[in-house]
């Protein structure tokens, strides 16, 4: 490659007062992320794709530390600081020290979330002495930049909406503020920028003029559709991004094979790996790390976070599945609640309101109803009936249950942790065990059942 290598800037210094926060705006959360490592995620792609090996540089004003403390050991960045907010111009200015007079200079802004790579390759297969504006022709352009064009259709510069005359404002050609700019070009031009507009600030866009006055070939390159270009700047901007960024996966795994009930009720906030013929019914939220065995079917309305499902596992409605492994074929649910730390082994059954959390259970085991696990080690095919509690903690410390292959629990026992069932013991119904229950014999502790006969219930009196 002779191209010199491309080096990229990301303004992201505006407070995003619209969006009433109190934090940075390039913090709000789309899709689990946010705003801005979706901006820095495609930006790295493509600085990868080209070559290039300079990384980015976020110009930031407000929030500065929250912003380092959010990228600190995720994106390697450098940081430029823009100390008031002056206009996208002068943002760019206060980059310019760390960026070479060579090649191009990509600008990107912090608040677009969705561009697509394909989209930023089409801007960059431009001849690369160009200067080239990523454009979009929308129904509605308020706001926006409007590109101005000869009659010959050559990009004669852009006009800001607050500046543009009645003639300007109807087009619908639009600045989406994504630039590609000769970088030995640069300094001059920001050099040359005046503040004499209706905001009374340094326009980035208005060095397109100067790039044709120069004779800078100027390109604008049309954005593939209308979404991508889609920018935040408040709250209902932001739910918009967030519905197509999901439309987007939902149809990812549409792609990959997924059987989704309705891809318009399902919420990816991370990333999620699929097998074959996975099935996933409506109201489901991923977040983080998931992964979907073959054959996994996941019942509506489940939340799974950080969890690993093995093949033919099924999660039934309601379930929250939290930083857990769960089995191949074992059944979950519904109205279950794995937390942290939870594995579940091959055919085992959780049913509902059964609570696990930094538990083993083996092989086949069952807890189908109404019980709290917790720091426990449960063999294969243990049985546990409903109502059984481990009471893993004593006010002070945690305490682990050890209980042996094939035991079986009988309903509402507690077991006082530390404590050890042997295997193939059996817990009589309603026991709080406290020591070892030694393997294979019958363990339980219960008052003797006894009957007063003929006692008589208190009864009220009959009305008078
Ligand atoms: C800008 C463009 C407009 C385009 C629109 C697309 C200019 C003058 N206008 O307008 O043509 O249609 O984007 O969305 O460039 N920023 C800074 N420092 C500043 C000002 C802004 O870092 O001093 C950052 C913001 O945080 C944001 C980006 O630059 O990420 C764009 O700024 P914004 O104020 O949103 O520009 P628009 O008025 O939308
Ligand atoms: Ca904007």
């Amino acid at each position: 490659m002779t191209d010199a290598p491309l080096q990229i800037v990301i303004l992201a210094a505006g407070q995003g007062k619209r969006m009433r926060s109190a934090r940075p705006k390039v913090l709000q959360p789309l899709g689990g992320r946010a705003l801005i490592d979706h901006v820095l995620a495609t930006a790295e792609a493509l600085l990868q794709e080209t070559g290039s090996t300079a990384s980015p540089v976020l110009v930031y004003g407000h929030g500065g530390d929250e912003l380092k403390a959010h990228l600190e050991g995720v994106a390697a960045c450098r940081w430029a600081h823009q100390a008031a907010q002056r206009g996208t111009g002068d943002a760019v200015a206060a980059a310019l020290p760390l960026l070479e007079p060579r090649g191009r200079v990509l600008v990107l802004c912090g608040d677009v979330p969705l561009l697509r790579g394909s989209t930023l390759r089409a801007l960059l297969a431009t001849p690369h002495e160009a200067l080239a504006i990523l454009t979009a022709s929308v129904d509605d352009p308020t706001g926006y930049g409007r590109i101005l064009r000869a009659a010959d259709g050559a990009v004669r510069g852009i006009v800001e909406q607050r500046d543009a005359g009645p003639d300007q404002l109807a087009v619908r050609e639009i600045n989406t503020g994504t630039l590609l700019i000769p970088a030995a070009r640069l300094a001059g031009w920001l050099g040359r920028l005046g503040d004499d507009n209706a905001q009374g600030e340094r326009y980035l866009t208005d060095i397109v003029a100067m790039a044709v006055a120069d004779g800078v070939p100027v390109v604008g390159v049309p954005a593939a559709d209308e979404t991508e270009i889609l920018g935040v700047n408040d709250r209902a901007q932001l739910a918009r991004c967030e519905r197509e960024l999901q439309r987007r996966l939902a149809e990812r795994l549409l792609d990959e094979g997924v059987t989704l009930r309705d891809p318009a009720r399902l919420d990816v906030r991370g990333d999620v790996s699929v097998g074959r013929d996975v099935e996933i019914d409506v109201g489901v939220i991923f977040e983080g790390r998931v992964v979907l065995g073959d054959g996994v079917r996941i019942g509506a309305h489940c939340i799974l976070r950080d969890a690993i499902i093995g093949p033919g596992a099924r999660i039934e409605p309601f379930s929250l599945v939290e930083g857990a492994r769960v089995g191949p074929n074992s059944v979950v649910g519904p109205y279950a609640r794995l937390r942290p730390g939870t594995e579940l082994a091959q055919d085992v059954h959780i049913g509902n309101f059964v609570e696990v959390k930094n538990s083993r259970l083996g092989t086949g085991a069952k807890a189908n109803h109404l019980s709290y696990l917790g720091d426990a080690a449960i063999g294969a095919r243990v049985n546990i009936g409903a109502g059984t509690i481990t009471c893993n903690y004593d006010g002070a410390a945690k305490h682990r249950t050890v209980i042996g292959d094939d035991a079986f629990i009988g309903s509402n026992s507690s077991l006082v942790a530390p404590v050890t069932i042997g295997e193939d013991a059996t817990i009589g119904a309603g026991s709080v065990i406290s020591r070892e229950a030694p393997p294979g014999g019958l363990t339980l502790t219960r008052a003797a059942q006894k009957t007063i006969p003929g006692w008589q219930r208190p009864r009220k009196k009959p009305a008078s």
